[in-house]
């Protein structure tokens, strides 16, 4: 069944019992010259990778750690509000399960209660102005329920959140269309296709937030996105618009 969800999308699938990390392991693929687009999953990750350096706790068979990388056939232009897109099909591969209380935050966290159940990373190789490719790294909490897991923050799982155990093999064919239809929707029409659905699922959307960039803090009301995929934040200023892989927003 995994083999044929991702053949359904025209994807390989390679699966591993341990990776270092599934965005390494996908980077790494691309060495043997592959032309179609490469899932990777891993039943855990001994190096899994957050955003910033951080660490992603990866127990042995709890979760889902997966990478699709592909290229980018319009180059870096398609990179365009693309980590958006992508926590938007994790978020309706939730609500698909069962997990109606899931919601986005800015500019790719995928929370329950204010508790994270997913997280997003992409990673780019090559020329941005040539030929370069994208890997989009995904790890889901389908199963994880020992409270011993060092996390600094809160965080919930799909198990958790149903009461029962999740079929990851289910999560994975229900991520693979949900995927596969909102990057084809983003590449053949681009961000603002996807945006108001991404908006109407913001959950910190009207909010007294402040935006860090480094040691740099930005307070405001958030207002939404724009068709770029941009954070809004209304400021003492006015409007601004704000994008970059390094921001972080909190609540005020
Ligand atoms: P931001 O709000 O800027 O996105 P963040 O606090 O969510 O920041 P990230 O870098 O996006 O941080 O995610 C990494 C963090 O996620 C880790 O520092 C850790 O606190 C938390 N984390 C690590 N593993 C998991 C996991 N399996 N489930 C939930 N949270 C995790
Ligand atoms: C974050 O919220 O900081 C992003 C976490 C991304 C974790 C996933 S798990 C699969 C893939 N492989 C990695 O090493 N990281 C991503």
């Amino acid at each position: 069944q995994l083999v044929s969800s991702c053949a359904d999308e025209g994807w390989e699938l390679r699966l591993h019992e341990r990776v270092d990390s599934t965005n390494a392991e996908a980077l790494r693929s691309l060495s043997g010259g592959t032309q179609s687009p490469v899932v990777v999953l891993a039943e855990s990750q001994t190096a899994g990778r957050g955003r910033r350096g951080r660490d992603w706790v990866s127990p042995f068979a709890e979760n889902l750690y997966y990478s699709l990388v592909f290229r980018l056939e319009n180059g870096a232009a398609q990179l365009e509000g693309l980590s958006l897109v992508v926590g938007l099909a994790v978020l309706q591969s939730l609500r698909e399960l069962g997990v109606s209380s899931a919601g986005l935050k800015w500019p790719n966290d995928i929370l329950v209660n204010g508790k994270k159940i997913a997280g997003i990373l992409l990673e780019l190789t090559g020329d941005p102005a040539d030929v370069c490719h994208v890997v989009v790294g995904i790890g889901i909490n389908a199963n994880m329920r020992a409270t011993d897991e060092a996390i600094d923050q809160p965080w919930t799982s799909v198990a958790l959140e149903l009461g029962a155990l999740c079929d990851r093999t289910a999560l994975v064919t229900v991520l693979n269309r949900r995927l596969g239809e909102c990057l084809r929707l983003h590449r053949e029409k681009g961000f603002s296709a996807l945006r108001a659905e991404w908006e109407a699922n913001h959950l910190w959307q009207g909010c007294s937030a402040v935006l860090t960039s480094g040691a740099q803090c930005i307070e405001g009301r958030v207002l939404g996105i724009d068709n770029q995929g941009a954070l809004r934040l209304e400021t003492n200023d006015g409007e601004r618009h704000y994008s970059g892989g390094e921001l972080s927003l909190r609540l005020r």
